[in-house]
């Protein structure tokens, strides 16, 4: 970009606003939006009564994510009113998956948005601003046919705490198409990044301070990139190119699809000790019945399987879940098999939902839906299992040494807090000079969310070295 001319003083900052729902790759593709904007004179601002341009980053994943999107467009359409009657202007986009579904209806409902724009859509967002200022109201959300990390203006940053952790899209969209889902909808066909702008991306988020980098996807782990070698690599190859990083001292993927879970995968687990020994690998279901007619591809016994293969490979692997309770059908002895389940794996961390009939999915128009008190009866019995699973888990963290990589200040003075390789937080005493490195932490007190603890006397060993049982 040509710079300014020295005579010229530099365009005024123009504030700019993000809100963000949904899953990390929307985390991520907020922060792409803001290096975007920034090449046309944006820059952040804490609240929307300083923006003179808000973005609406929304989820459409199960109704109630889709309802807070609406609610909130009332309170930023009064915003705007008051805004005019001053004199000035705010323009709002709403942006993401619930635009991308929805972008006809809130047209029409909405007509103060200036902007509709989808999930792959946003690197058009410089023009679709200049038309927007034109008076223009703008939607875009069809698939365009070129992949937007290769015109996205503006380097990315990394955006987690202290600038120390990062997200990295690498893979889009997906062709899995489970009867409960509005992914492959909202974000199109699946699409992998070429490994080589996986790698420039990487390089240039360690070279500003990125120790850990988390690789996301709705299917991460189907990814299969054009590499520089002329071949295809899956993430396993991906990963170990990755490894290779000077500086770059941990790495993460999410989410992954257990049908997708490669040798190679499971491999890197093994061999590469960047990879932390913690996976999020989804299994909805514990009931063959249910998990055929959810189309996850996979029956329980393939789960179990899968996760004894990944245990063997890496015996300290910690695992976190998503499960949904009342899909169509599901009767009490399906949920009685996902208990059962979760049971025999013991997660580290979970996430779980009750069934929402999605739009334009499979199962939303099922005659068999389960009524609503008995989706919430079971999913809190579900939750009180999963939640003393993870109290366990941060319990039989007592008196062991973890590595903590070290992401800022904690909540009290005199208090820094990190993160173990199993991503719980944890607080320990320590001055700002702890800040970015990885620490050996011996951990004194566990809670359901957190622990505590302070730096071990022994000296410091590298990541590298797997945390003592
Ligand atoms: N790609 C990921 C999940 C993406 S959505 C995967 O394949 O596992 C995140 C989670 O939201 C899902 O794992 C599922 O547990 C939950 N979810 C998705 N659709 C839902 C629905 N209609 N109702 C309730 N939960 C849902
Ligand atoms: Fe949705 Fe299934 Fe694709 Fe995950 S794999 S994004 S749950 S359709
Ligand atoms: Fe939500 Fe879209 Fe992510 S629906 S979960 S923001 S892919």
């Amino acid at each position: 970009m040509p710079s300014p001319a020295p005579d010229k003083a530099p365009p005024a900052p123009r504030g700019l606003h993000v809100m963000t729902w949904g899953c990390q790759m929307n985390a991520y593709d907020s922060g792409r939006m803001v290096d975007v904007l920034a090449t046309q004179g944006f820059h952040e601002v804490a609240s929307p009564d300083q923006a003179e341009l808000i973005i609406l980053n929304t989820c459409h994943i199960r109704e109630r994510a889709t309802e807070k999107v609406f609610s909130e467009l009332g309170r930023l359409h009064g915003l705007k009113r008051q805004r005019q009657a001053a004199g000035g202007r705010l323009m709002i986009a709403l942006a993401g998956c619930v635009a991308q579904a929805e972008g006809e209806i809130i047209r029409a409902r909405a007509p103060y948005v200036d902007i509709v724009l989808g999930p792959q859509t946003y690197h058009r967002l410089p023009a679709m601003l200049r038309r927007a200022e034109a008076g223009e109201r703008v939607i875009e959300t069809e698939f365009p046919p070129e992949d937007k990390f290769d015109y996205l203006p503006g380097e990315a940053a990394p955006r987690g705490p202290g600038g120390l952790t990062a997200f990295l899209s690498i893979q889009e969209g997906c062709d899995k198409f489970c009867s409960f889902c509005v992914v492959p909808y909202t974000r199109g066909a699946e699409f992998s990044r070429p490994a080589a702008a996986v790698l420039a991306e990487a390089r240039g988020l360690v070279a500003r301070g990125a120790r850990e980098i988390t690789l996301l996807g709705q299917n991460v782990n189907a990814w299969h990139g054009a590499a520089p070698d002329g071949t295809s690599w899956n993430l396993g190859r991906l990963m170990r190119a990755l490894a290779g990083i000077d500086g770059l001292s941990r790495i993460r993927y999410t989410t992954s699809h257990p049908s997708d879970m490669d040798d190679d995968l499971i491999a890197a687990h093994r061999d590469l000790p960047q990879v932390m020994p913690y996976l999020h690998l989804p299994v909805q279901s514990g009931s063959d019945k249910v998990l055929a007619e959810m189309n996850r591809r996979h029956t329980r016994a393939a789960y179990m399987r899968l996760v004894a293969r990944l245990r063997a490979a890496r015996p300290d692997l910690a695992l976190s879940t998503d499960i949904i309770v009342g899909f169509p059908g599901e009767t009490d002895r399906d949920f009685a098999d996902t208990l059962d389940l979760v049971r025999e794996v013991g997660f580290a961390q979970s996430y779980s939902f009750a069934y929402s009939a999605r739009p334009g999915t499979g199962a939303a128009t099922r005659a068999d839906q389960v009524p609503d008190p008995v989706k919430h009866e079971r999913l809190q019995a579900l939750q009180a299992l999963l939640f003393a699973q993870q109290a366990d888990f941060n319990a039989r963290c007592l008196g062991r040494t973890l590595d903590v990589l070290i992401v800022g200040p904690g909540r009290r003075p005199g208090q820094m807090s990190g993160r173990t390789p199993y991503l719980q937080p944890v607080h320990l005493p320590g001055g700002p000079d702890l800040t970015g490195r990885i620490v050996p932490v011996t951990i004194e007190d566990a809670r359901t969310n957190s622990l505590g603890g302070r730096l071990a006397v022994r000296p410091h060993t590298p990541e590298q070295e797997p945390v003592s049982a």
